[in-house]
């Protein structure tokens, strides 16, 4: 259905702020949690298509440090649900070469998240083909803050430049997002990788999270190889 050529500009990270479960399970009288569980099927989806059409990394917003803030009820039905999909889906991760990177403020997360974690990123380690990066208690203050903080400690009375930083942040080794998906309508950045998208191309649905599968995620791709990225030079001529 769709040529080649659409999607003949394949980025090499793309992120996702996945969004809208809340509204996705209001709009049919269901508890917010239920929307959540939802959500981790669009996970799946998503990885599943990032796999098939060799997406480098994928990286998913799952938590932010100011989702501290919402009833508690919510935040442990959050990590409970991620606990349940680590255990469920180990196995199929290592099957398709799956490498999975936590990302965030780990130290405030319970011991048996935190183990559970620490277990996935060992039996994954090894995977060859997409790296799943997911931000948890992730915020992009915080991580500008605490590479400054370690990069001061490393180096002290050194000033330092841009390239200095970026093997500070918590994305080290990682590289930066070339496309942003943010589902569920809102166009804003809340707080996620601040310094990483710099230059990264920003993509918002209306469609939200639970939604979101592989035909939503086609979009984007196709979305994304239309875009000219100039970094500030001058337009290239390679249409
Ligand atoms: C995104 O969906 C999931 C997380 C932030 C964990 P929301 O829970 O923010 O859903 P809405 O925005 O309230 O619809
Ligand atoms: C951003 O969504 C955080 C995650 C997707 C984890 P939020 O729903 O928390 O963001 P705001 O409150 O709409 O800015
Ligand atoms: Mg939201």
């Amino acid at each position: 259905m769709h040529s080649m050529e659409e999607l003949s500009k394949i980025p090499q990270h793309v992120s996702i702020i996945m969004d809208g479960n809340g509204r996705w399970a209001k709009s049919r009288g269901l508890e917010r949690l239920e929307g959540h569980k939802e959500g981790v099927e669009s996970v799946r989806a998503c990885l599943e298509f990032a796999v098939e059409m060799r997406i480098k990394y994928l990286s998913l917003f799952a938590f932010s440090t100011e989702n501290w803030g919402r009833p508690k009820e919510e935040v442990q039905g959050l990590w409970a649900l991620m606990v349940k999909a680590i255990e469920r889906e180990t196995k199929n991760l290592v099957k398709n070469r799956v490498r999975v990177l936590v990302l965030g403020n780990l130290e405030q997360l319970s011991p048996d998240l935190r183990m559970a974690i620490e277990g996935l990123r060992e039996v994954t380690a090894s995977g060859q083909g997409t790296t799943l990066v997911v931000m948890l208690n992730y915020s992009g203050k915080w991580d500008i803050v605490q590479a400054a903080n370690r990069f001061a400690e490393k180096n002290p009375g050194k000033k330092m430049v841009p390239e200095d930083f970026d093997s500070f942040l918590v994305t080290a080794g990682v590289p930066d997002p070339d496309l942003l998906i943010r589902t569920s309508g809102e166009e804003r950045i809340s707080n996620y990788m601040l310094w990483q998208t710099a230059y990264t191309e920003f993509y918002f649905t209306d469609t939200l999270w639970p939604d979101f599968r592989k035909k939503e995620f086609r979009l984007a791709l196709e979305a994304y190889a239309k875009r000219d990225r100039r970094y500030g030079k001058v337009k290239s001529n390679n249409e």
